[in-house]
């Protein structure tokens, strides 16, 4: 049990890559299977026995504390750090020095799904006596990441940028075992890279560096295929998680939303509150988010519905975004990861988009 560990989660990003959900909400606090993704991290967290958790926050700071609080309901004793301009990945855990006590530290990227045995990366991190201790997990394709080599003794060699033919699989993963020590000397009050600069500082002052290495389930919630994916991971119980509203399965329907009977549901969908999914409507690994409406016969797959967006009745849309309260006119048809700004009202008949709208 980690209870003698504190952990900080990096939450401050303005997730670029997932507007327009992220306009008005931080990507952490995206609803993922019913819930904050944050609060499938931090019940993760809690369940290996960490107690106090920091979050550096920056964009749209306010919005963490007024849902998790002080972290009663999670258990959890949390607290807020906010940059007033993002200090970046080192720059937060650096800015959340002061508010640590114990000698390890676990750093955690507040938009990683991951299902890896955090007590081994600890005990990975004590038993090679590091500074720093990376998780890295082998991923089929590692050319779209930065790959961390180790060698036998599963020290760290180097941090190596994209390329198209990398020499290993194994990738960062976002989670990290700092000694404090280490968290006290990166620099204060600029921004800071841990993957670009903190890390490869370190490599070249001859700190140790190690690697904790898995196949645990792991993903990067930073694109809309990614988000998608992953929340739909965590409705069929693929990906592992404490926080989900309801058992694992084909769907997921929080309270006040209406399925229709002969509705076709499924592949890890979540239905928001006050959702509506009209007759005959099929909505295959989306995430439908609160007062959506897909209305009858619609199709939609591996989508985001953005809360209060209506796709009207017949049409077609897959693999795209579409931002709160816009609407999808009849017989439309999205494809190929458009995406549709909030507000905005597609006409119906038979539209078809491939770009941004
Ligand atoms: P994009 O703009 O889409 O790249 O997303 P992002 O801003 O979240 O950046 P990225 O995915 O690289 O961030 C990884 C993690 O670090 C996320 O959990 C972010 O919230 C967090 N993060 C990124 N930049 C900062 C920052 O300046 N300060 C803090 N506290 N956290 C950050």
């Amino acid at each position: 049990m980690l209870d003698d560990v504190e952990a900080v989660v990096l939450v401050g990003g303005k997730g670029t890559r997932l507007r327009p959900l992220t306009l008005s909400a931080p990507k952490p606090m995206l609803p993922t299977a019913g819930v904050p993704f944050l609060a499938h991290l931090l019940s993760r967290i809690r369940a290996a026995g960490v107690r106090r958790v920091v979050l550096g926050t920056s964009y749209l700071a306010e919005t963490f504390e007024e849902h998790f609080g002080n972290g009663e309901s999670l258990d959890l004793e949390l607290t807020y750090v906010v940059e007033d301009q993002p200090l970046g990945t080192g720059g937060g855990i650096a800015n959340v020095a002061k508010h640590l006590t114990t000698d390890d530290v676990m750093v955690f990227n507040g938009d990683v799904l991951c299902g890896t045995d955090l007590t081994a990366v600890v005990d990975t991190h004590r038993r090679t006596e590091a500074d720093v201790t990376l998780h890295l997990v082998r991923v089929q394709d590692p050319r779209a990441y930065g790959c961390v080599p180790t060698d036998a003794d599963g020290r760290v060699q180097a941090f190596l940028e994209k390329t198209e033919d990398p020499p290993t699989d194994q990738i960062n993963a976002g989670c990290y075992v700092f000694r404090r020590s280490v968290i006290e000397e990166i620099p204060q009050g600029r921004v800071v890279s841990v993957e670009r600069e903190t890390f490869p500082g370190l490599l070249e002052a001859g700190a140790v560096v190690s690697g904790h290495v898995d196949n645990a389930y792991w993903r990067d919630m930073g694109t809309p295929a990614d988000l998608v994916h992953g929340s739909a991971d965590l409705v069929r119980g693929v990906a592992p998680s404490a926080a989900l509203p309801g058992p694992a399965g084909e769907s997921i329907v929080l309270p006040g939303a209406t399925v229709a009977k002969d509705a076709f549901v499924f592949g890890g969908t979540t239905v928001g509150r006050n959702a509506v999914i009209g007759a005959g409507a099929k909505v295959e690994g989306c995430m439908v988010f609160d007062g959506a409406v897909i209305e009858p016969h619609a199709v939609v797959e591996t989508s985001v519905v953005g809360a209060g967006a209506r796709i009207e009745a017949g049409a077609h849309v897959r693999d795209a975004v579409i931002g709160d309260r816009a609407v999808v006119g009849a017989h439309c048809e999205l494809k190929g990861g458009v995406r549709v700004w909030p507000e905005v009202r597609l006409p119906p008949h038979g539209v078809r988009f491939s770009a941004d709208v």
